[in-house]
């Protein structure tokens, strides 16, 4: 969570490029925001600090300067208010820091710090970085810095700046940051696409590592450190070969439509794996003692999909398990076992934990991620990216269906048929192509039209449908608000089935398959309580109120189901009046516990 900037080189407009930088980030948290810059004509720190989204921030002139830091924030520890927004500052206020995660001995550091005189303003666990290097600044900045540092426990990026010193200091520990090398210029951030319109050239921080950036005349210079040894490091430049516009939504009103749009490619570049490769991982799956699929959220759907893909296609058992639940399963893991992470982002904070349990136990870990040099990805010993280009909209679109549709192909590769599974998503990828069309958003607006002022909202579906229902759910609780769950078709009258009455809209998920029937009769049970029936499905069914239908794919059709009810919720978002490309509450990437 949260969005991180920071710049240091010959620009002297540098805190308008770091208003600029966290508006390319504000995905990533946007509670509030605020920024330091370190003034060129006056040895002093400015420092801005606002509540609400930096896009509504419409700028004012700054005064020159050449090193500045900024933050959009994810309130964790204390509430969104301009004080609780970063930079958090000393108590002489010469020290600004900006801070990405949770400060796990916050509370001790305080009352130490606060038995030394220390006055704190804020309620975050961010303030106590600040003071406690100021504590050490007699040392100087950077040992004061390194001193702090080892005081913390937790999970972090830090970014650092001081009044007088010509100088950005930032640490890394668990949470995401990397750096961006222009021409006598750095760039430190959370994400690429922040400083994508000045440079490609990026070098990847890793955990427990510091970095030094320095001016020197009109050059800057950068010194990496392990901060366990305090031994230098070599950092290796790696071009991104995105543009900053695939990080853009175009003429789009929203990034979320505009990634559901691009859907009509994702699926091809998410299968175009080398042969090879998919086989080995094939012959892992195969030969591991136990698997676990393992993610968060909708990654987390997708691998109870695989799940299911894998014991239909391949009769193969596997395991899904959510990130944050995983360690109760720590007691089966041993180095036969094999861990398939799915991650968008590959900085999910509970499914880096998942891993540190793994490791422990010797487990192999094959990630499915998207964002090329993740932490996730770095962390694993296979990595498959998915190739879907920037995903900015909170709700994970077409990221779920190139994770679904890779997760089918290597099904199918474990039962020793992957040119069948290759062939069924190019077909699948074309009729999607043709399914995305303006006719079919209009019609599926016209369904919204009809539902949008509902306050529930219930999804049903069966076999690898059933995980389909429930991200339908999250899709539709996060950008509409509207209370939606999703069950497995058969459990309804278990119980769920007692909260039908008249008009309330039922998603039905449908594929011409073995499951049909029992859906279809369960859909029935609802419309016989009063449901609104909204069948998504090859074919027309009187029981349907309103039918939406989709390609007949075989076993690609979860993936092709989750499409319109990604652009049903986006519509009922719209009509609601939110925005659904930044949901209340929730952050892109979920980096802290
Ligand atoms: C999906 O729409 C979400 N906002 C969320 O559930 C997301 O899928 C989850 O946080 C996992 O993120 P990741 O794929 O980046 O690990
Ligand atoms: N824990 C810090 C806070 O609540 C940082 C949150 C973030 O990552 O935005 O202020």
């Amino acid at each position: 969570m949260c969005g991180i900037f920071g710049y240091l080189g010959n620009k002297e407009n540098s805190t308008e490029m770091v208003v600029e930088g966290l508006k390319r980030l504000e995905y990533r948290g946007y509670d509030s925001w605020g920024l330091a810059s370190i003034l060129q004509e006056k040895p002093a720190i400015e420092i801005v600090k606002k509540v609400g989204k930096i896009s509504d921030f419409k700028g004012k002139k700054f005064a020159k300067s050449h090193i500045a830091i900024g933050h959009s924030r994810w309130a964790t520890h204390g509430g969104v208010t301009q004080v609780n927004a970063h930079p958090q500052t000393s108590e002489k206020g010469g020290i600004a820091v900006v801070h990405n995660g949770i400060i796990e001995n916050y509370q001790e550091l305080r009352e130490e710090l606060a038995q030394e005189g220390h006055k704190f303003k804020s309620e975050t666990d961010t303030e106590v970085i600040p003071h406690l290097i100021e504590r050490y600044i007699e040392l100087g900045f950077e040992k004061a810095f390194r001193k702090a540092l080892a005081r913390l426990k937790g999970r972090f990026a830090i970014v650092v700046v001081g009044e007088k010193q010509e100088t950005i200091m930032a640490a890394r520990r668990g949470s995401p940051m990397i750096v961006g090398k222009g021409k006598d210029e750095y760039f430190v951030a959370s994400d690429i696409p922040a400083f994508l319109p000045y440079t490609r050239d990026v070098m990847y921080i890793d955990d427990n590592e510091m970095l030094i950036i320095k001016k020197n005349g009109e050059k800057a210079e950068i010194n990496f450190f392990n901060l366990k040894d305090n031994s230098e490091i070599e950092k290796r430049i790696v071009e991104i070969d995105w543009d900053y516009t695939d990080a853009e939504k175009g003429d789009f009103d929203h990034f979320m439509l505009k990634e559901i749009m691009d859907q009509k490619e994702t699926i091809c570049r998410a299968i175009n794996q080398d042969t090879k490769e998919i086989m080995k991982v094939a012959e892992r799956i195969k030969g591991a003692y136990g698997t676990f699929l393992v993610g968060c959220g909708t990654a987390g759907k997708v691998c109870m999909a695989g799940d299911y893909f894998l014991s239909k296609i391949a009769q193969k058992h596997v395991n899904f398990v959510v990130a944050s639940e995983f360690s109760a399963y720590h007691h089966f893991l041993t180095d036969k076992t094999l861990m398939v992470v799915v991650s968008q982002s590959g900085e999910t904070a509970d499914v880096l934990e998942a891993m540190e349990v793994a490791k422990k136990k010797g487990v192999q870990i094959l990630s499915l991620v998207n964002v090329e040099g993740s932490s996730i990805q770095r962390q694993s010993d296979y990595s498959f990216l998915i190739n879907a280009g920037p995903e900015k909209a909170v709700a994970s679109t077409k990221a779920a269906t190139s994770q679904l549709s890779l997760l089918l192909m290597i099904a199918y590769a474990v039962a020793g048929k992957l040119e069948e599974g290759r062939k069924l998503l190019i077909e699948s990828a074309s009729k999607i192509n043709d399914m995305l069309n303006p006719r079919y958003l209009t019609y599926i607006k016209a369904v919204a039209e009809k539902i949008y002022e509902q306050e529930n909202m219930y999804i049903i579906g069966k076999g690898e449908n059933y995980p389909m229902a429930l991200e339908s759910a999250i899709k539709i609780q996060e950008v509409s608000y509207i209370h939606a769950e999703g069950f497995a078709a058969g459990e309804l009258k278990h119980g769920p089935i007692a909260l039908i009455e008249g008009g309330v809209p039922c998603l039905v998920l449908l594929s011409k398959d073995e499951n049909y029937q029992d859906v279809i009769n369960n859909a029935v049970e609802l419309k016989s309580r009063g449901g609104y029936i909204i069948g998504i499905s090859p074919e027309n069914n009187e029981v349907f109120d309103q039918w939406i239908k989709v390609p007949d794919v075989n076993g690609a059709s979860p993936i092709v189901n989750i499409i319109p009810v990604q652009i049903l919720a986006y519509y009922l978002a719209v009509l609601r009046g939110k925005n659904p490309d930044m949901p209340r509450n929730l952050a892109k990437s979920v980096t802290v516990k």
